[in-house]
Order: C-alpha cells, then structure tokens, then sequence
C-alpha cells in the first residue's frame, strides 16, 4: 500500500457526505489518502495519536470537515505545522454559519486555511491539497491543467 499524501478527517460521520466531494476528487487524481473520522471533542487524545502518525507517515495536508462547534481543523493545526485545510460542514440550526467561524476564526500563530460551507469547501479543499502537491510533481500538475480545461470546455458547451 502507498504511504498516504493527504489525509482526510472528519468530526462524525454525518459529515461523511459532504466529505465524499474530497475523498472522490482525490481518487480521480490518484493521491492515496487516508480518510478517518475523528473529532476534536468526543475523542481528542485519538485525534492528537492520528495527527502524529500522519506527519510520521509523511502527509502533505490534512483537510478537516466539521460542523456547528467546529475545533477540528484548528485542533488539528496544533498538534502539526503540516497544512490544515479547513471545511465548515452545513448545519440545520445556523446552516453552517456556525462551522465557518469556528474554523476561520483561529487566533494567531495557528494556520487553518478555511474553505466554503459545505460542498463547495470540501471539492475545494482537495482541489487545493493537489495543487500543493503539483507544486513538486509534474505528474499532478499535469492532471490539475486537464481537469481545469475540461472544467472550461465544459462551461464553453452549456446550452441554455
Ligand atoms: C461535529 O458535530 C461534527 O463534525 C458534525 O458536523 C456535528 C454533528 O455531529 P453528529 O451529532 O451528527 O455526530 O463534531
């Protein structure tokens, strides 16, 4: 098995499908990952033992999807100086209001790069894990350009 790039958690397995949009653009880029749920607040010495494994393992970036009290991404960001790639999940009280400041809002000198509620955030957030790694591997960039100008032409072919 391929020592993992990226790795992928999640506060609850509720958040599983709006994570999926990250696990399967990863698939389709052939970054091996490993996908785990965790959470910041209901297993914390776990979520502090995965974080040292993976940096030991050698990944490249966390992404962290979580929702209303969302700790994940920052509590996650302080046990590592890998990149922490924050995805708020959508919420029913505040419709995810709630996760996004949670996860943007971290005091200085804690890095979380924050994407947007949801979906969005989370096709986001592993389309930015790949850049990172096309920034060292011309295989990746390559696969990044293709999909850019597939997404392009598929624009360009809308009829309305
Ligand atoms: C967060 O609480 C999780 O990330 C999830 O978005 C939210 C609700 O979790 P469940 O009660 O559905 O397990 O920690």
């Amino acid at each position: 098995m391929q020592k993992p790039q990226v790795a992928i958690v999640m506060g609850s397995v509720s958040d599983l499908d709006t994570m999926k949009g990250a696990i399967d653009i990863l698939k389709d880029f052939n970054v091996p990952i490993v996908a785990k749920v965790l959470s910041a607040h209901r297993t914390p010495k776990d979520l502090e033992a995965f974080v040292i494994a993976m940096e030991q393992l050698g990944v490249r970036a966390f992404i962290a999807g979580a929702g209303g009290a969302a700790a994940l991404a920052g509590v996650i960001a302080s046990h590592t100086t890998i990149p922490v790639l924050g995805v708020p999940i959508e919420t029913k009280s505040l419709k995810g209001l709630d996760s996004l400041l949670s996860t943007v809002q971290m005091p200085a000198g804690i890095p979380v790069a924050t994407f947007a509620i949801g979906a969005s955030g989370a096709k986001n957030a592993a389309l930015f894990a790949i850049s990172l790694l096309a920034s060292d591997s011309s295989g990746v960039a390559k696969k990044l350009k293709t999909f850019r100008k597939k997404q392009s032409n598929s624009v360009r072919r809308t009829k309305v």
